[in-house]
């Protein structure tokens, strides 16, 4: 294992380990309200966001235990936003980390609950978080903004109105790609930073929103030409739904030279940054050449 996968590892144990405790602690009634929650949680998934987290809050000095709980409300959001986005009135998606979406397992009324419950949930931690202080508030209130109606949820919206687009333009492009995924990494980003009087804390808004848009103009790439076992969920789909994507707006080939562009851009701004960075750069490496 290089340095960049064993540091990787550790942050990701780290991390499930107390999502692990999380869910051991839920006491749903009725069960499969329990069984729902859980079930997402715990298929896996690459937990990119609170390992950036954890990982930036190191690096500028913050520490990652500071914002244990941010990552966790953090996940907890995104995999609501993954459990709807794959509904049948959404993307219709049947697979998700590598197993039947949740509402191929609990039904599409479930699944709503399951994901309305896990951003309930995020709140809440969010609402304990709160009592610590004033910076936590901020921090807080910042990840509710990146998740909300100006955040993923305009993204999701723009994603759907711009299905079957004729024009394909660019700025669309770049609104959903910004809303839908780089605000939530960009949460990742900030959150140390505000936890930590403001420090870095527009290079790394800069660079939450850089390493979205490569994030998802991989994920767009990886739908044409990933690989289901590594992807976990099922390719083409984009297509088939004639989403207004990088490939469609650039073509496939044009995507991929994209990819050095802004992962250009993204060393750029790391070269900004104080302190043991080598993990921000392995990092994005990883997200240009991932395969899941
Ligand atoms: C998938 O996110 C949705 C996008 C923003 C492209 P991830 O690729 O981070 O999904 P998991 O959490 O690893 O399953
Ligand atoms: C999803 O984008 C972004 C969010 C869930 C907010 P996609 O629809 O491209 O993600 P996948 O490909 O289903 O993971
Ligand atoms: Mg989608
Ligand atoms: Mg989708
Ligand atoms: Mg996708």
């Amino acid at each position: 294992m290089t340095e960049f996968e064993v540091a990787y590892a550790r942050y990701l144990n780290a991390f499930n380990n107390g999502l692990n405790k999380f869910c051991d602690g839920l006491k749903c009634r009725p069960q499969i309200l329990n069984d729902s929650l859980v079930y997402s949680l715990k298929l896996g998934g690459k937990r990119v966001r609170p390992v950036l987290m954890a990982a930036v809050a190191d690096i500028i000095g913050t520490g990652a235990e500071k914002v244990k709980n941010f990552a966790l409300a953090l996940e907890l959001i995104h995999t609501y936003s993954l459990i709807h986005d794959d509904l049948p009135d959404m993307d219709n998606d049947d697979y998700r980390r590598g197993k039947p979406s949740n509402h191929k397992v609990f039904g599409a009324g479930n699944a709503i609950l399951a994901g309305d419950g896990l951003l309930n949930t995020a709140y809440s931690v969010l609402f304990d978080e709160c009592l610590k202080g004033n910076e936590y508030v901020s921090a807080a209130k910042y990840i509710c903004d990146c998740a909300g109606i100006y955040g993923m949820i305009a993204g999701q919206s723009a994603d759907l109105a711009h299905e079957r687009d004729k024009t394909a333009d660019e700025d669309t492009l770049e609104f959903i790609y910004e809303k839908k995924t780089a605000k939530l990494i960009t949460a990742a980003t900030v959150v140390p930073s505000i936890l930590n009087g403001g420090k870095y804390f527009s290079e790394l808004k800069t660079l939450g929103k850089k390493l979205g848009y490569l994030f998802q103009l991989t994920d767009d790439i990886l739908d044409v030409e990933g690989n289901f076992d590594k992807l976990g969920k099922s390719l083409g789909k984009d297509e088939a739904e004639d989403k207004l994507t990088g490939v469609k707006v650039y073509g496939l080939e044009n995507c991929k030279l994209r990819v050095d562009v802004i992962g250009d851009d993204c060393i750029k701004i790391i070269d900004g940054l104080q302190g043991d960075t080598s993990f921000l750069y392995s990092f994005v490496n990883f997200v240009k050449t991932r395969l899941g």
